[in-house]
């Protein structure tokens, strides 16, 4: 099987390349915005000819969250035409969408973890985009799987937990926010988690929609905490409100994903959050 990966050079793509050199069963083409720009539809159809593709895993977004406030058509070029560009190919050489969407769809005041099935009301331009990318896939009946997720970090790019190890050099107190819940994930086990997919795919319902992130739920403060923890950091974190700390984009108070959905389908087992942020720092100190 032929398989396109969009976005490589992400957070997500980056661990999926490395799960990939390690995958003897399938041919890889890994692709970001320098080789294959999701937004050409020449582009997108020359490299699914080129290369016979069966799978396209969409790794490319645009995911500056703020910024998309005031660049929302930039934003939704990127997170719902290009999708359903994608998904329109997908559909004319019968091969399989795997896009990745988040729990900005999703409007945050909820109390419960949120199934697949809950309504959706995005409260920024970053998740009106990424559900608008959603809705555009179903639209065209082509197969896909889109899968949720929240709050990723890895060793690369720009996340939360690279922030905070940043501010632990040049402060010894931060104040961050305490009212915001939601669940970290370490991109390396979403890109696990879409392998299994993948691997799994003759025996999944496509045309579906699946929740992925770290079990537990945290808010932002108890996060700092347990990466200054971890990191042995001697940085003191102090909890403040969302509106102490005012941004362009309105966030989720409660962004929770209900995982039962993913689990049953796969059998999969979704590690602790805190598990892999040990193993996330871990990387990133031997990276240094
Ligand atoms: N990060 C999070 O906290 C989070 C939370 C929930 C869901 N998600 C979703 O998870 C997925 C992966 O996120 P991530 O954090 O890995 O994203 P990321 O690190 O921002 O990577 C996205 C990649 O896509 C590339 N890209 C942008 N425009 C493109 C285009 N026109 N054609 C091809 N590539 C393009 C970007 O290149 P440039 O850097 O040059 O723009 C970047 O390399 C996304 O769908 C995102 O919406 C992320």
């Amino acid at each position: 099987m032929n398989i396109l990966v969009t976005g490589c050079y992400g957070q997500l793509g980056r661990e999926l390349h490395k799960l990939a050199n390690c995958d003897g069963d399938h041919q890889w083409f890994f692709t970001d915005v320098d080789t294959l720009d999701i937004t050409s539809p020449d582009a997108v159809e020359r490299c699914f000819n080129e290369h016979h593709i069966g799978v396209c895993i969409n790794c490319a977004a645009y995911t500056a969250v703020d910024l998309a406030e005031d660049e929302p058509e930039t934003a939704a070029r990127i997170n719902a035409l290009a999708p359903q560009l994608l998904a329109k190919t997908c559909l004319k050489h019968q091969a399989l969408l795997i896009h990745v969407s988040t729990d900005y769809v999703f409007d945050g005041n909820g109390t419960m973890p949120y199934k697949e099935s809950d309504p959706i009301n995005p409260q920024s331009v970053y998740g009106s985009t990424k559900a608008e990318g959603e809705r555009l896939i179903r639209e065209t009946g082509c197969n896909y799987i889109i899968v949720r997720t929240a709050w990723l970090y890895s060793s690369s790019g720009k996340n939360f937990v690279k922030t905070m190890l940043r501010l632990a050099e040049t402060h010894d107190e931060i104040h961050v926010v305490s009212d915001q819940r939601g669940c970290p994930t370490w991109a390396h086990d979403l890109a696990i988690a879409l392998l299994s997919i993948l691997n799994k795919k003759e025996d999944l319902p496509l045309q579906e929609t699946f929740h992925f992130t770290n079990e537990g739920n945290i808010t932002w403060y108890d996060f700092a905490c347990a990466i200054m923890d971890l990191a042995g950091k001697n940085c003191k974190v102090n909890p403040i409100t969302t509106d102490q700390y005012p941004a362009k984009a309105h966030r989720p108070a409660y962004s929770v994903l209900d995982l039962s959905k993913i689990k049953t389908y796969t059998g999969m087992e979704i590690p602790f959050w805190k598990d892999s942020l040990k193993k996330c720092i871990e990387e990133i100190s031997k990276n240094v």
